[in-house]
């Protein structure tokens, strides 16, 4: 229930994101450990701490890549981002100020169905376009 498990359904066709996101879901399992062994409050920040370092490097990535691709709806997955990333980082501030008011399995709940989502629709929608120039010669 955890633990989300990385597919070829999830690819991207371009290594270097796919590993990006395997990372992101790695961070994910982690927190869905803890969650089933019953103590995920340490984890709880480590992991928003790591994710939210990890999210900005990831998207930047993400966005270099379109742009240097052409892709032409960049500005629509740029949006996408940085509401995912600001919710991120509001989740870190109110873990701040009260751990026990961010509960790990509902914040495992919202970040796997969202990057899940969007690595299936937002995500593979650049893959042609990226990939086309990633592989060309
Ligand atoms: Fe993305």
């Amino acid at each position: 229930m955890f633990i989300v498990a990385w597919n070829q359904d999830l690819s991207v066709g371009i290594d270097h994101l796919d590993n990006h996101h395997r990372r992101l879901i790695d961070l994910l399992n982690q927190l869905g450990a803890a969650v089933s062994a019953g103590n995920p409050r340490d984890v709880t920040g480590m992991v928003l701490g790591e994710l939210i370092r990890y999210v900005y490097y990831h998207f930047g990535e993400e966005e270099r890549m379109m742009e240097a691709a052409g892709y032409d709806d960049l500005a629509a997955h740029r949006q996408s981002h940085r509401i995912m990333a600001e919710h991120v980082r509001a989740l870190e501030v109110t873990y701040d100020r009260d751990p026990s008011a961010v509960v790990a399995a509902e914040l495992h709940a919202f970040l796997s169905d969202w990057l899940i989502h969007h690595i299936r629709s937002e995500d593979a929608r650049y893959a042609p376009c990226l990939c086309q120039k990633t592989n060309a010669p």
